[in-house]
């Protein structure tokens, strides 16, 4: 190969490039990227071509114009499903349980891979703390334990034992790294982090999904601590590929290298080419500076021949493990596609999933509700099958609210009022139309009605962050009149990241948090609604009571001055108007069962366990997550309040109980100071419970002697 055709092997164009408009998203800037023709047949991989159809014909024009026989790769955001939908990854992370992620992404790779998709732009595994960030709905949450479990499992889910295997696909985990804090929640934006948060909080998943197998990596476009995560060579070369030993294929985000010039930190192209190639970033997407400038680049003698060989082996190899060279179609099949997508077993596999990620906020005895009696529908998501949420690349609706119901109530037993979809801020909508006079009297005949609210899906996700987390103000009145009126009333909230819902609660008796479940969404919340599923789920975010709070979570450090328990006190870290915790924490989440968690044990015998019993009280068969924390209580640097470490999902019949137990390692007990991880003797509280604000504790010393 010469220089020139080594570049475009390491560039990423879209199909519009290649002559052929179906692509299922283009979420960066379109300025009308064009190659020269002697490049485009040497061009490496393309991004978001969603049919068998067309990979076919661009794998098969490419082939007979490329000088090396080079077969395309074809990469895809395949994110929560690719026909059939599956919950968003921040709902995924409320079923606390990685054989979801596993099961889900197998599904994913299989309809994607017949598609001729074969790498995944998944998982996202950047840890979240602002929900004003549209992206949080693409993570599963602000704890690392957990979303390091979620994004191994997908891999594993994603890549099988082996890429080359049928229906397998490549994950390529991102975003690398940090992406998930951008100042003030907004698209983009700067990431400050001590190196000790890094590598304690925010690293560790993307280490789990490439220790788990990822192939891939995708840089983020924030800077890190001044530096631009594309072109940063101490992320990169001296973590990623040194310290981790990462010999897999990095690519950049949309435009993320060209981007480095509008941080400041290159001049032109040129710089930022020279920067992001030596930090060892192989792909260039949706940009062409590789291609424009790296000639220039070796010939001034500040990049090795050596490098971009590098570069180009990882993604032929990477060509190689999929067995492209053999066959370059991999897994595209026309008829495969008709038979596999949306076919019987994935739907439901996505509703019972979708059961275990609704979480069940708040529940005064109204749920479940019965068939048999009428019951009232409003509010914009009453009837909306736009539920999917975002990044749901191959498919558009799903099953409405309304539609599920009707497979369990008569139709003129479901009365519906101002069901109007909400419109969404991309087009200047900002609420439902204001709530008609009608509604009480279109209610009159029943007691119970759902309240299906939200924000419009198009609102979450990638460039959609907001400094308002209310619900619009018409949805809040809708919830207060009827409310007023005497109905019981039964809130379903419709979103992609935790709202602040603090203004209905008390009008609401029973909250089910839906977020967006997917293809199967209407179906499995009215068989959580009608108690045909039990809620089990357990918020992966938690819950801001103002958005004034943000960031709000869990697994903060102590001040020196923590608030008191005396609320006169005024020199303490509190808020004057606001609580200093969520609404609901992170690990919350009821369930039409109820559990007793009792009699912590601790014993250092050999090995340190630490166990609970845990019993159904109620009768109503039922699941519980069961969760341990763990608090250094002094070391060399501040530790957080408690961190989770552990959870165990039991199911539990009426009035069973069992032990829990969870053995207690050293790495549990160990964290980062700066870069380097450690463990230090001393106390540690160890508590068990069911949601990171109940539970049960007992303090243990541990030196090295007991581990
Ligand atoms: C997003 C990535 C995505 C890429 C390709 C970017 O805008 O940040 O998450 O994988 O586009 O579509």
């Amino acid at each position: 190969m010469n220089t020139k055709e080594k570049l475009a092997e390491l560039t990423q164009l879209n199909p519009i490039c290649f002559g052929h408009s179906s692509i299922t998203a283009l979420t960066g800037p379109d300025f009308g990227l064009r190659v020269d023709d002697s490049i485009q047949s040497s061009i490496g991989s393309v991004l978001n071509c969603d049919n068998a159809n067309d990979m076919i014909s661009i794998q098969k024009e490419h082939l007979k114009n490329s000088p090396h026989n080079i077969p395309l790769l074809f990469m895809a955001d395949i994110i929560h499903g690719f026909k059939t939908i599956f919950p968003i990854p921040i709902a995924l992370g409320c079923t606390f349980s990685p054989e979801n992620a596993k099961k889900s992404s197998q599904v994913a790779a299989k309809e994607s891979a017949v598609s001729g998709i074969h790498v995944t732009f998944s998982p996202m595994a950047d840890l979240v703390r602002d929900p004003r960030w549209g992206r949080v709905m693409e993570s599963t949450g602000e704890d690392p334990y957990l979303n390091s479990l979620m994004s191994a499992y997908s891999v594993l889910g994603y890549q099988g034992d082996n890429v080359a295997d049928k229906y397998n696909i490549v994950s390529c985990v991102k975003h690398f790294a940090g992406y998930g804090v951008p100042e003030g929640g907004r698209e983009y934006n700067t990431v400050e982090l001590s190196n000790a948060t890094l590598h304690d909080m925010f690293l560790p998943a993307y280490r789990s999904a490439l220790e788990a197998g990822a192939k891939m990596i995708m840089t983020s476009f924030n800077t890190i601590n001044r530096v631009p995560a594309s072109s940063n060579s101490y992320l990169l070369q001296d973590l990623l590929r040194k310290e981790w030993g990462f010999d897999g294929v990095v690519i950049s985000d949309f435009n993320s290298i060209d981007e480095v010039i509008n941080h400041g930190v290159a001049q032109n192209g040129y710089e930022a080419a020279e920067k992001c190639l030596n930090a060892s970033v192989d792909i260039e997407m949706m940009s062409t500076h590789y291609i424009d400038t790296i000639e220039q680049v070796i010939n001034d003698g500040l990049l090795e021949e050596n490098a971009l060989d590098n570069a180009v082996m990882r993604v032929l190899e990477l060509k190689n493990q999929l067995g492209l060279f053999e066959n370059p179609y991999k897994d595209a099949n026309i008829e495969e596609e008709n038979t596999i997508h949306l076919c019987k077993e994935h739907r439901e596999l996505a509703r019972n999933i979708a059961h275990e990620s609704a979480v069940l906020l708040k529940n005064d005895n109204v749920l479940p509700i019965s068939n048999g009696k009428k019951i009232g529908l409003v509010g914009p998501f009453a009837c909306s099958p736009h539920v999917l949420g975002g990044w749901s690349a191959g498919s558009t609706k799903g099953v409405s609210l309304y539609e599920g119901l009707l497979e369990e109530f008569a139709p003129e037993d479901i009365l519906l009022s101002a069901t109007d979809e909400l419109g969404s801020m991309f087009d200047n909508i900002y609420d439902i139309p204001n709530i008609s006079s009608n509604l009480i009297d279109d209610l009159h005949q029943c007691d119970t009605v759902i309240v299906a609210l939200g924000e419009n899906q198009q609102d979450t996700g990638e460039g959609a962050s907001k400094t308002n987390l209310r619900l619009s103000p018409n949805q809040e009145l809708l919830v207060k009149t009827l409310k007023e009126s005497g109905k019981k009333i039964v809130t379903v909230i419709f979103s992609g990241r935790p709202l602040e819902i603090k203004p209905i609660v008390d009008y609401s008796d029973s909250i089910l948090q839906a977020w967006f479940l997917g293809t199967e969404s209407g179906n499995a919340i009215t068989d959580l609604l009608l108690g045909k599923a039990n809620p089990s789920a357990k918020l992966s975010m938690s819950f801001p009571v103002t958005v004034g709070q943000i960031p709000v979570y869990y697994n903060c450090t102590n001040t020196g001055r923590p608030k008191a328990n005396t609320p006169k006190e005024r020199y303490v870290s509190k808020y004057l108007d606001c609580p200093n915790e969520p609404l609901y924490p992170f690990g919350f989440g009821l369930s039409y069962s109820t559990f007793e968690i009792s009699n912590l044990e601790i014993s250092t015998v050999e090995k340190i366990t630490a166990s609970v019993c845990v019993k159904n009280t109620s009768t109503i068969k039922g699941n519980e997550t069961v969760q341990l924390y763990i608090r250094d209580l002094t070391s060399s640097v501040s530790r957080p309040l408690k961190e989770l470490k552990g959870f165990s999902k039991v199911t539990l019949d009426a009035n069973e109980s069992t032990t829990v137990s969870f053995d207690i390692t050293k790495d549990m007990l160990s964290f980062y100071t700066e870069t380097s991880k450690v463990f230090e003797k001393g106390y540690f509280d160890i508590m068990i419970g069911n949601s990171s604000d109940n539970l049960l504790q007992k303090n243990i010393y541990v030196d090295e002697n007991i581990l």
